[in-house]
């Protein structure tokens, strides 16, 4: 251990949780992850990660003397300078956050008498933070510190985006506590904006929408340039080259998921609302999400007629690529919805299951999936898609119909390939007939 290593409890073994544990491991921090989920926190001790999360498992492995994992709190917070927080906070029915976990931990925390520093890294509405400081002093802790510290790693990229950030933002309101979680940070290079607590906590908000509302104005662009014959993946490539706009989160498609975007856009419309403010841009963002994922259905009944006993096969169900994660995937919507209109759906993903898609055909390779189909639909920009050989795809299918919904492969190749190949805001055959029909 190196001689600034902090003793650092992490309450919460999710992907969040064990990300920024093994990331404070690594920087020569002593950490010891707490979680209520016995069967999770024996996998853990037995060297199993829960997650598929590239680099994790590395950073685990290598940093054992320095993590540890418990169910007890007494034992996590044993000599803890400072308390991350890192439990999920879902939408309750009202679209707000439930944190109802984040209050367990706070409440549990033992009356200590000497100083430590609770550090929130769940995603929570603003106000948060001044109210668990109002519950800290309640209770005669107001010797325990409060900072908002919050993450904003994505999956597949979770480690390297904790250890190479954009930059870290943290709130504190006392500057001598922010000054503290800085320097748990030593080692990382990267930009630290210092900020009070609503501001951290909105700061995290704001990027998720800012990310989020250029998803869907992509998305808006790429269905105007459907109706006029344009093509937003060079329509992307041409307004992200202004370096005041920017490449990155320019990728039209089925729409964002994932367990962040939908819940985080839900909170912000929440939190806004509650303070009688109607948030347009966003209402805006998150229905256009919610149409995106269903125009789809609309391409294959212009190209199928009715759906009814027609063959779809779904490429892709996980929210992204190198993930396992289906949580608000714009696969399960497509899926529920062609088979709200009768047809016959089946399901081919390397790593994610169909789990609770009840009537979705899950297979084993992508030949399977497409055999004897009406259509195809690529959900999921899955790298191995690339090697397809997709003229033997076109052959073993009923009718050559692709709907490219990532815009992941070449248009001019899957026409010569043979199929009746769409995709989003590029430019379509007139009729959408089959090319070699
Ligand atoms: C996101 C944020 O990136 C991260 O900072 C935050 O902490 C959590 O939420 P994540 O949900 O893991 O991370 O995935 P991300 O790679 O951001 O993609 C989210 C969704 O947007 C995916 O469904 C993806 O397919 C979609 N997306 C992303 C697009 O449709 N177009 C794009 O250009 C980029």
């Amino acid at each position: 251990m190196s001689d600034q290593g902090k003793r650092i409890a992490v309450f919460g073994a999710g992907y969040v949780g064990l990300v920024t544990g093994a990331c404070f491991a690594e920087l020569g921090h002593t950490v010891m992850v707490r979680d209520v989920v016995p069967e999770r926190i024996a996998a853990l001790r037995r060297g199993e990660v829960p997650i598929y999360e590239p680099g994790l498992d590395e950073l685990l492995a290598g940093n054992r003397d320095r993590i540890g994992f418990t169910l007890d709190v007494a034992e996590a917070i044993d000599g803890a300078e400072f308390v991350y927080v890192a439990v999920g906070t879902p939408p309750t029915f009202s679209g707000d956050a439930d944190l109802s976990a984040v209050w367990t931990v706070v409440d549990e925390l033992p009356a200590i008498d000497r100083r430590i520093v609770i550090a929130m890294k769940s995603t929570v509405p603003v106000g948060t933070g001044e109210k668990v400081r109002h519950r800290l002093d309640q209770r005669g802790l107001g010797h325990v510190g409060y900072v908002s510290n919050p993450e904003f790693t994505a999956e597949g990229t979770a480690v390297k985006d904790f250890m190479e950030p954009d930059r870290i933002v943290i709130g504190a309101f006392d500057e001598a506590d922010g000054d503290a979680v800085e320097e748990l940070h030593r080692g990382i290079d990267a930009p630290v904006v210092r900020a009070d607590v609503a501001s951290a906590e909105m700061i995290k908000l704001a990027a998720n929408a800012a990310l989020m509302t250029r998803i869907s104005f992509i998305n808006e662009i790429a269905n105007v340039c459907e109706a006029t014959g344009a093509d937003v993946v060079k329509v992307a490539e041409g307004i992200g080259h202004d370096r005041r706009i920017g490449k990155s989160f320019l990728r039209a498609g089925v729409g964002f998921g994932g367990s962040c975007f939908p819940k985080d856009s839900l909170a912000l419309k929440q939190l806004a609302a509650n303070s009688g403010y109607h948030f347009q841009v966003l209402n805006a963002v998150i229905e256009v999400n919610e149409l995106q994922k269903r125009r789809v259905i609309g391409k294959l009944t212009q190209m199928l007629g009715s759906l009814r006993g027609k063959r779809v096969a779904l490429l892709g169900l996980a929210f992204k690529p190198n993930t396992d994660d289906t949580r608000e995937a714009p696969a399960f919507v497509l899926a529920g919805r062609l088979l709200a209109e009768g047809a016959d759906v089946v399901a081919w993903d390397p790593v994610a299951h169909a789990d609770g898609l009840h009537g979705v055909e899950q297979v084993e390779t992508v030949d399977d999936a497409v055999r004897g189909a009406d259509a195809v639909v690529l959900v999921t920009e899955w790298p191995q898609l690339r090697d397809v050989d997709w003229p033997a795809v076109a052959a073993a299918m009923r009718r050559p119909i692709f709907v490219d919904g990532r815009n992941m492969l070449d248009p001019d190749a899957m026409r010569a390939a043979g199929f009746a190949y769409d995709a989003v805001g590029r430019a379509a055959p007139p009729n959408g007939s089959p090319a070699n029909s």
